[in-house]
């Protein structure tokens, strides 16, 4: 009897425990993003990133973020990875989490980047966070309802495979779509100093807010059950490209203001 339910538990664990973590912008979403940044980075800030990475591009950290959530020690950075607004309310006058959330992780970074008296060591983490963080308050569903969990908790059915609707907008889509980080990076058309300025314009507050309400249209798009395919690609893989394409330009912006 006990060695049943030994038996069961090795075979069904790793289910409970995948079906709990979530997750982001796969790896391909998160590095083509950093990828982005990377060429519109000013000489100064290129060659100061240069010196704390030493010589590692931007996208190598850009999935770091994720791969710590398998140590315990990081398990407080967890709630950094999205951020939950009540539709109608602004984000500083709803009841911000104590455990925190996007906007004061990215706000975060920015401090020990800017920070003369922090360590190299430190900087560098902080770095890869803010890479990757910058990354998330572009996938619209990390600004989504706190009651489905940004949509993980919505079932459904992509080609045929169970699925989550959070899942299709972190990676399904893109892993679909069949191009590598630099591919995508490189698909898009030169961007000009007007577009990075129009762009870039606004904060992360400002970011998070146009994320949630794309979060509002994809919630309307789909429902619990649904098979997704072709169709829901055809439809949607625009707005993936734009978020990847605006985290992109919006990353190097902010790092050009902090290394600048
Ligand atoms: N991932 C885990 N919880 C989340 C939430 N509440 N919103 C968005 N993404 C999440
Ligand atoms: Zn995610
Ligand atoms: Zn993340």
């Amino acid at each position: 009897m006990k060695k049943t339910l030994l038996l069961l538990l090795i075979m069904v664990g790793p289910l409970l425990w995948s079906a709990e973590r979530t997750a982001d912008w796969g790896p391909t979403g998160h590095r083509t993003i950093a990828e982005i940044a990377q060429k519109h980075l000013s000489k100064k800030a290129r060659k100061k990133i240069d010196r704390l990475l030493s010589g590692q591009n931007l996208a190598f950290g850009a999935a770091y973020a994720d791969e710590i959530k398998s140590d315990p020690r990081y398990r407080y950075i967890n709630p950094w990875h999205y951020v939950n607004i009540t539709p109608g309310e602004k984000y500083d006058d709803s009841t911000a989490s104590s455990d925190g959330d996007l906007i004061t992780a990215i706000e975060k970074c920015a401090e020990v980047l800017k920070d003369d008296e922090a360590t190299k060591e430190d900087k560098v983490f902080y770095l890869k966070l803010l890479v990757h963080f910058v990354g998330d308050i572009h996938q619209p569903l990390h600004a989504g309802r706190a009651e489905d969990k940004g949509g993980n908790d919505i079932q459904l059915r992509w080609f045929n495979q169970g699925t989550n609707l959070h899942s299709v907008w972190d990676s399904k889509m893109i892993d679909f779509y069949k191009m590598s980080y630099t591919e995508i990076a490189d698909s898009y058309q030169d961007v000009s100093r007007d577009a990075f300025k129009a762009i870039s314009s606004g904060n992360s507050r400002d970011w998070a807010e146009e994320s949630r309400q794309l979060a509002e249209e994809i919630y309307a798009s789909a429902e619990i059950g649904e098979k997704l395919g072709y169709k829901y690609m055809y439809d949607n893989f625009d707005t993936v490209r734009q978020q990847l394409l605006k985290g992109g330009i919006r990353l190097a912006a902010v790092l050009n203001d902090i290394f600048g």
